[in-house]
């Protein structure tokens, strides 16, 4: 669809580009419109490119393209469209740019990243969905309905009235069979006598949140997050929980061990959709993250985790607008998927570069800069992403999910830089990373005193009805012993063992076995890198337990050996498979053990 030239481009600068209305009467630019830019050096290519600021007849636009040989005079094509994805069957197991240009597709022809000027299409235009309708012709519907279903991979994808109509329609014709994503399955009529077919495939604008209009509408209802994101990470479930359509991120110094929890958490969480914004500093690490997720089991059904997984890639090489515009390309991924009634995920790895790409463009576009250079909108920015995690009760009556989780690497590992804080500020639940644990491998490196997850008191209804009555007092009395072993190490630094007293001595030790059996967590063990809630329940059980019985030891180097011994037969506890006869063993051994303490 190429539309008339409308404008011309008066300046450029790197990505930025200033363009004028030929007719400032009749003709009008709207902030994030899509554009095209025709080169006259180039006329056969047509460079994407985004409004970002209008001033009467004139604007300034993020091309998401190099703007190499584009020149003043070069003629520009409105779209009539805000910078969108395409939402249908058929995303599930690709891998985009941020724009949804499928890398795998284009990298056939033409290496792993795109020449210039060449989109493709976000869903495969030829592949046949079989569609069957579950609303018939005279129905009435509303934006947001479902009217029939497609099966995409593990999950029953909803083809659903598009989410603009916040309005009542009714079905004056609907089909079932084989069909793309591009033909129309029904068509709809307002009591006003508009029509609208419905295709697979609807566009959503990637900076709106989805269901804003349908719930507006009362058609769809946000939901309080009441129950928890079981990630089967030990230090994440019991000491700072994720809720499911909740908020976290992870800031960690470089090579702290971000992305191998990230990773974690998206093989292991019990969610049906996982949507990976993947954006790194070199083009080497995403080379990697594509290569390596299709070759990742899924442990739920043992087939490929590509099979409910989106990857949306980008690296410092790629144009800053289109690293910019992935975050919400995800998202909006992430929203559709959530109001079929499924739980999604969208993991953000690293939010530091996408932030990064915002202050290249502030810079470019000579705005007031902020702390750091980050334009003075980051903060708000940065919360209009996170916001839009949440749990909606959808129209037909199920619960969909969406968390998010954003990781943050600020430089030195400095976590009052502008990123991390904002972040902070937008977030529910913060794990963050330690240089120290890290270097003496202490993994996952949740730093334990430094971290906080606002969900441990939302979710205290959900684990006292499905864990224990009193197992958010518990957990907070375990952080409490993780604290009170820190102090006495401190002391110990200045007095030495001996300026300690046994009592001291005795805390401390308890608090190092927690450490070292509950906190950490081996990812390279096939059992100890997942740890069913079920499994967490009993074994945070024994370790209240062991850490907080009453012992009268003989002295320090008595109590040294004891927990020693313990935390031996613990982290064998963990490596066994659940209802093993080594586990029954070991279990055996430990419960002797504990007897055997004075
Ligand atoms: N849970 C873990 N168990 C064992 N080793 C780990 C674990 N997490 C991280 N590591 C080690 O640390 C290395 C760096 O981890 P990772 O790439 O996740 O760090 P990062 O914080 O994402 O780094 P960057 O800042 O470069 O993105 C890994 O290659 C691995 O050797
Ligand atoms: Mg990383």
């Amino acid at each position: 669809m190429t539309a008339a030239p409308t404008a011309r481009i008066t300046a450029v600068q790197e990505d930025i580009v200033r363009l004028r209305l030929d007719d400032a009467q009749n003709g009008r630019l709207v902030k994030n419109e899509v554009i095209y830019i025709v080169p006259a050096r180039a006329p056969d290519q047509r460079l994407k490119a985004e409004v970002l600021r209008v001033e009467s007849d004139e604007a300034d636009a993020q091309v998401f393209e190099s703007t190499g040989g584009v020149g003043l005079g070069d003629r520009v094509e409105q779209s009539g469209r805000l910078l969108s994805v395409k939402l249908g069957p058929g995303l599930l197991g690709r891998v985009y740019d941020g724009l949804q240009n499928p890398l795998e597709a284009l990298a056939v022809g033409h290496g792993v990243f795109l020449p210039r000027g060449v989109e493709a299409p976000g869903l495969d235009p030829a592949v046949k969905w079989s569609f069957t309708a579950t609303r018939r012709s005279g129905d009435k519907v509303r934006g947001g309905d479902a009217i029939g279903t497609v099966p995409e991979g593990p999950i029953t994808h909803k083809i659903m009235v598009p989410f603009d109509l916040d309005d009542t329609f009714e079905i004056t014709w609907i089909r079932d069979g084989a069909v793309t994503v591009d033909e129309p399955v029904a068509r709809l009529k307002a009591a006003s006598g508009a029509e609208r077919e419905i295709r697979l495939a609807q566009d959503w604008p990637v900076r709106e949140p989805l269901p804003r209009r349908i719930i507006r509408a009362g058609f769809s209802q946000r939901r309080f997050p009441d129950s928890p994101m079981i990630t089967k990470q030990r230090i994440v479930d019991v000491f700072f929980p994720i809720a499911q359509g909740g908020a976290a991120c992870i800031p960690g110094p470089f090579g702290a061990g971000k992305t191998v929890l990230l990773n974690l958490i998206a093989r292991h969480s019990d969610v049906d959709v996982v949507v990976l914004v993947a954006c790194g500093e070199r083009a080497g690490e995403v080379v990697e993250t594509i290569t390596e997720f299709p070759r990742l089991k899924d442990p739920r059904t043992g087939g490929s985790l590509m099979d409910r997984t989106v990857i949306i890639c980008n690296t410092s090489s790629m144009p800053v607008a289109s690293r910019e515009a992935s975050i919400y390309t995800g998202i909006a991924i992430g929203e559709y998927y959530r109001q079929m009634g499924l739980r999604t995920l969208v993991i953000a790895d690293s939010t530091s570069r996408w932030a990064q790409a915002m202050r290249e463009t502030s810079g470019r576009l000579e705005e007031i800069p902020g702390e750091e250079a980050f334009p003075a909108y980051l903060d708000s920015s940065i919360k209009s992403v996170y916001e839009r995690a949440g749990v909606v009760e959808t129209n037909d009556g199920s619960v969909g999910a969406l968390t998010i989780i954003g990781s943050v690497s600020p430089a030195g590992g400095n976590f009052e830089e502008p990123v991390t804080q904002s972040t902070l500020a937008a977030v529910t639940c913060f794990l963050g990373l330690s240089y120290d644990r890290a270097y003496k491998r202490f993994y996952p490196a949740i730093d334990p005193l430094l971290s906080w997850s606002r969900y441990r008191g939302q979710l205290a209804a959900w684990t006292a009805k499905n864990l224990a009555p009193d197992w958010t007092e518990r957990v907070d009395a375990m952080t409490a012993l993780l604290q009170r072993g820190d102090e006495v190490a401190r002391m110990e630094q200045v007095t030495g063992e001996e300026g300690i007293s046994l009592e001291d001595f005795v805390a401390a030790e308890a608090a190092r076995f927690l450490d070292m059996v509950f906190l950490q967590q081996d990812a390279f063990d096939d059992i100890d890198q997942a740890a069913p809630i079920e499994r967490q329940q009993a074994m945070f059980d024994r370790v209240h337990h062991l850490a907080t019985r009453r012992y009268a030891f003989a002295d320090k180097e008595a109590a040294r050996q004891h927990f020693t011994k313990l935390a031996g037969l613990f982290k064998n506890l963990n490596y066994a498979a659940p209802g093993s006869g080594d586990e029954a063993r070991l279990i055996a051994d430990l419960e002797a053990l504990d007897k055997s303490a004075p």
